[in-house]
């Protein structure tokens, strides 16, 4: 059977350093990840592994680190084209730049190419699961999953659903359709290699209450399935969810009153929430999903940190309202968010959020998101002296935290060395 090791320097978390600290990561500065059949068979100081394991082929990173692969828990591949669009706010942007781009995607070729280059660049970022928006269409799942099975990635996606005439009539279903179209990707993707289906309602506003109805109800009827939306983005939006749902209490209540409020439910950006919003996604046990280069690039507002307290939160791009397919990028905009919050997040508490915070978000915390035995070998190695920015600081670093905080900070697809996913390498 063969074996891989790979070797450089690992942080192995055995824990939530927000709840533990970073005394719950382990770190090797020779270290190494054995790999067996897809899945991490030990983790440990690098020459044990290779006095235990003599007929492993070797690969030594050298001084470059060794993470999980980085976990992008909300982001629409539909919008790869049209990222970094200018000047517009969350409604307008839609109309203006998502909208027309995603009706595109009723042709399956042109689903399938932006699928491919999608993919392409999240490994080049070192991501090595999403859970992606596709669009109405059900192509654009097919196109979705069949490149994400070509790469062998966990990946995650449903079918978009929006019904309402606040859409464009180029780019509506219906409740029924909604229904049947999700239940079919469902049966034919859910569970497949690596795959999962995702019930995919894109947010109140452009759902009719049918059409809520119908994906909570099939929902219920696939409990273990995840449901993802968007919930309190920008005010603007929830003034407009208030009065297209007037017998609401406040915005999540759009989603309770349809069955779509459970503890397999992500619910994406979540900034400007009510308390009895925040208790009631506490109460059920669901995860939000912090998207901070989007939320800064719209002028959403200020995610609160501090919710982690209660509530699983996962860490995202959000492309294309995102700036970056980055988790690097992604986890710097997290630190500034939060400084402006008065909150300073530890390296090792941004490093949890981009691998195994992301990987609990989705339910999958015992598979991916940490380097331990078991998991499956999807992987990331960065080169902590990318740039020389980044270097001249790294070699002032006392430890390992200062000595990846330049990296989170200013890194980006440079700074990743090499992508294993399952266990094999596939950029370098
Ligand atoms: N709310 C509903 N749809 C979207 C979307 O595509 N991007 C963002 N950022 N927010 C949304
Ligand atoms: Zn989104």
């Amino acid at each position: 059977m063969t074996e891989r090791l790979i070797l450089g320097q690992t942080l192995a978390f055995g824990g939530d350093p927000f709840a533990e600290g970073p005394e719950v990561v382990t770190h090797e500065r020779r270290g190494g990840v054995l790999v067996r059949e897809g899945r991490i068979a030990a983790v440990g100081p690098a020459e044990g592994l290779r006095a235990r394991h003599p007929e492993a082929r070797v690969t030594d990173h050298g001084a470059a680190l060794i993470l999980p692969g980085f976990v992008d828990a909300h982001a629409h591949y539909p919008q790869t084209a049209i990222i970094a669009s200018w000047g517009k706010r969350l409604i307008d942007w839609l109309n203006t730049y998502t909208f027309p781009e995603e009706a595109r995607f009723a042709d399956p070729a042109y689903a399938s190419e932006i699928a491919g280059r999608y993919l392409d660049l999240l490994l080049a970022n070192g991501t090595t699961t999403v859970a992606s928006y596709c669009t109405i269409h059900p192509e654009s799942v097919d196109a979705f999953f069949e490149a994400a099975r070509v790469r062998g990635m966990r990946a995650l996606a449903g079918k978009t659903c929006m019904d309402r005439d606040t859409a464009p009539a180029f780019l509506r279903d219906s409740a029924q359709s909604a229904y049947d179209d999700s239940r079919a990707l469902l049966s034919r993707w859910h569970g497949v290699d690596r795959l999962s289906c995702i019930i995919t309602p894109r947010f109140s506003p452009t759902s009719t209450p049918a059409q809520l109805a119908a994906l909570g109800a099939l929902w219920a009827e696939h409990p273990d399935c995840l449901m993802q939306t968007h919930l309190s983005e920008q005010t603007d939006e929830i003034a407009w969810v208030k009065s297209l749902y007037p017998e609401a209490r406040d915005y999540l209540d759009t989603y309770e009153a349809h069955g779509l409020l459970g503890p397999n439910g992500l619910y994406g950006h979540a900034i400007h929430l009510d308390p009895r919003e925040i208790d009631r996604l506490a109460e059920v046990g669901a995860a939000l999903v912090h998207c901070p280069t989007s939320n800064t690039f719209i002028g959403s507002g200020l995610f609160d940190m501090g919710l982690r307290a209660r509530l699983r939160v996962g860490l995202a791009t959000d492309t294309g309202g995102g700036s970056s397919f980055s988790m690097l990028r992604t986890m710097a905009a997290a630190y500034e968010i939060a400084q402006l919050r008065g909150i300073a997040l530890h390296p090792s508490e941004l490093l949890w959020l981009a691998t195994g915070a992301s990987a609990e978000a989705l339910r999958l915390g015992d598979r991916i998101g940490r380097l331990a035995s078991g998991h499956e070998a999807d992987l990331v190695v960065l080169d902590l002296a990318s740039t020389p920015a980044i270097a001249q600081r790294a070699a002032r670093a006392g430890d390992i935290w200062e000595a990846v905080f330049p990296t989170i900070m200013m890194g980006d697809d440079r700074a990743v060395v090499q992508t294993y996913v399952a266990g094999r390498p596939v950029r370098g």
